[in-house]
């Protein structure tokens, strides 16, 4: 019998990486760790962790150092999935991972596919591919499209996702007719799990994907699950245009936010087509390599969801 791989996660207490983390353990085949950092070691989240066998490794990502190799000997595979913040901080933690012998570097990526210069998030995150390339070290990596929780927005504004969520969905661009591909956060886990553990994805791109849709069949999901109407608005391409001129302006998560829409319904970045295109990064389709995967599709997502309080 070979021996288990040692696979290490970054941000399994949010929410990609609870799903990876989940997927994992799910899938029996590997030794699971989980680096939280050292001010969250006695959360539920943790304790959840633990009791499902996972070893808990204490490192902070925006604060790598020796030690840091230290908690990554023995690790085969690191996963990354943190928060925006620490795109960045992923350098140092690729030098660690280099120095300790890992084989393969899952960054934090988990996004929808694009090309340099559209969005400021996926160029971060592009910086930290290239880096991985440039130093020789093993990786993969992956995006997922829109997750099904973050495309419905709740009924209640306070329990939004973030604070224009509501308004955001009713915008029209385009006619609603741009193509976008969405994954359930909960199948993230069950693809990554495969891939990490197939020869075929190292040193490549791979594409997660549940569905493909416009935004006026989300729409007409979230109407007829619902049972009423949405009011709909619809934006000029002049309008679109100084949306994102304001937003980039604005810097920040205002920006981040207006790139992912402008990329989304404007551009048409997001969708399997694309990403398998060579100037998008040539991707493998999960769905292709692992076809007894069936994801959860966005009608199922609203019935569970909107069958709830929100
Ligand atoms: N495809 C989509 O629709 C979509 C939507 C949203 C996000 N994403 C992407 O998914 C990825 C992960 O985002 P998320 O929203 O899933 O994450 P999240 O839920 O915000 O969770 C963030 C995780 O990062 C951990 N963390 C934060 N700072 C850390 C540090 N300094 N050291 C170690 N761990 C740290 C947090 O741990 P603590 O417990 O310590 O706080 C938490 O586990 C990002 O690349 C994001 O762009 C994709």
């Amino acid at each position: 019998m070979t021996q288990k791989q040692t696979v290490i996660v970054f941000g399994a207490t949010g929410r990609t990486g609870a799903s990876v983390a989940n997927g994992l353990i799910d899938s029996h085949k590997f030794n699971v760790v989980a680096a939280i950092r050292p001010a969250s070691k006695d959360k539920p989240e943790v304790e959840k962790l633990k009791s499902r066998g996972v070893e808990i490794r204490l490192v902070d990502i925006s604060t790598v150092d020796d030690s840091t190799v230290d908690a990554l000997r023995g690790v085969d595979i690191v996963i990354s999935a943190t928060d925006h913040s620490t795109i960045s901080a992923q350098k140092q933690l690729v030098d660690a991972a280099k120095k300790a012998g890992v084989k393969r570097f899952i960054p934090n990526d988990w996004a929808t596919p694009c090309i340099r210069g559209v969005r400021q998030y996926y160029d971060d995150k592009g910086v930290i591919q290239d880096y991985i390339r440039e130093i020789g070290l093993g990786y993969t990596f992956i995006d997922v499209g829109i997750w099904h929780q973050i495309i419905f927005p709740p009924a209640d504004p306070t329990k939004q996702f973030f604070p224009t969520q509501i308004e955001g969905f009713a915008k029209i661009y385009r006619g609603g007719e741009v193509q976008n591909a969405f994954t359930d956060i909960r199948d993230i886990g069950t693809f990554a799990a495969r891939i990490i553990d197939d020869p075929r994805t190292l040193n490549h791109y791979v594409f997660i994907w549940g569905e493909e849709a416009t935004k006026r069949q989300v729409i007409d999901i979230a109407e007829k699950v619902r049972g009423i109407k949405i009011e709909t608005t619809n934006v000029s391409p002049e309008e679109a245009e100084k949306e994102l001129a304001n937003a980039r302006a604005a810097g920040s998560f205002s920006q981040i936010m207006t790139e992912y829409e402008y990329s989304f319904w404007v551009r048409g970045d997001n969708t399997i087509e694309n990403a398998k295109k060579p100037e998008y990064g040539g991707a493998l389709d999960a769905r292709e390599l692992y076809p007894d995967i069936k994801p959860l599709t966005l009608t199922e997502y609203a019935h569970s969801y909107y069958g709830t309080s929100n």
